[in-house]
């Protein structure tokens, strides 16, 4: 298991904290993000998680035998478990660590490829709105390309300071309840937002409320992003949430997942 070599300074720290994100020149090594990116493409190749509902288009309405616009895998270290024994992994740790203020009690991952010269754009939303509308979290997310990314590709893009606001309504992308990806259904200001170009196998780090979006890919090679989660307990609240565009969800993944038993 790699040792971690990173630790952010308090300049970091205070600008994570102002803004809602961060931008980390390097999170590994060039050699391990190759590495990364064998097992990455393996996952995609071989559909693992297709049938359990881990895998799936975020962007598309997910019928069986139409090319995805956005596939993703939940979860790919549960079918590749030596990503975590990447210094990525460690180092993501870490610096969530710093930044949540305490020791992780879970870390996850997913994957979101964005296929050479059509993956299409992840709309604006806020992680939070995709999660159990009953519990304060206390999460953020690392996220890692394994290729240089830049808006032409598909970078990230954030809107600094919006991880003060509150969830913001969202609805499933195009109003289509057979899309799992949520966008955000409001008149926000978005005009202050930064893209945050990066190389290969650094990151950009988001709280769970801040405003982001990423492009479409126009470029002739596959944008693969791997996102790392971690999270501190979070805290039941006596009055829930009221994520009404959870409710709206008819999915085909979620009809894979039930009867793959959950
Ligand atoms: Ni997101």
């Amino acid at each position: 298991m790699p040792q971690p070599t990173l630790r952010l300074d308090d300049e970091q720290i205070n600008f994570y904290r102002e803004n809602g994100y961060l931008v980390i020149d390097q999170l590994t090594e060039p050699d391990e993000v190759l590495r990364i990116r064998e097992v990455y493409d393996r996952l995609f190749e071989a559909r693992v998680g297709r049938e359990t509902g881990d895998q799936f288009d975020l962007a598309g309405d997910d019928e069986e035998g139409k090319t995805a616009k956005l596939p993703q895998i939940l979860n790919p270290s549960k079918y590749a478990p030596e990503l975590k024994d990447t210094l990525a992994w460690a180092n993501a740790r870490v610096v969530m660590e710093q930044l949540l203020g305490g020791e992780l009690s879970g870390q996850g991952d997913h994957a979101i490829l964005k296929p050479a010269r059509y993956g299409s754009p992840t709309p604006w939303h806020q992680d939070e709105a995709y999660w159990d509308p009953g519990y304060d979290h206390f999460s953020l997310s690392v996220w890692m390309p394994l290729q240089d990314v830049d808006a032409a590709s598909g970078c990230m893009h954030f809107v600094p300071g919006s991880h003060r606001m509150e969830v913001a309504p969202h609805r499933p992308i195009g109003n289509d309840p057979r899309v799992h990806g949520l966008e955000v259904d409001a008149d926000l200001d978005l005009s202050g937002a930064v893209a945050a170009p990066l190389r290969a196998g650094g990151c950009t780090i988001h709280h769970q409320r801040t405003l982001h979006y990423a492009p479409a890919n126009h470029t002739d090679v596959p944008r693969r992003a791997w996102i790392m989660m971690g999270s501190r307990e979070g805290r039941k609240r006596n009055v829930p949430h009221d994520y009404y565009w959870q409710k709206l969800w008819q999915t085909a993944r979620s009809e894979r997942a039930a009867s793959a038993g959950g």
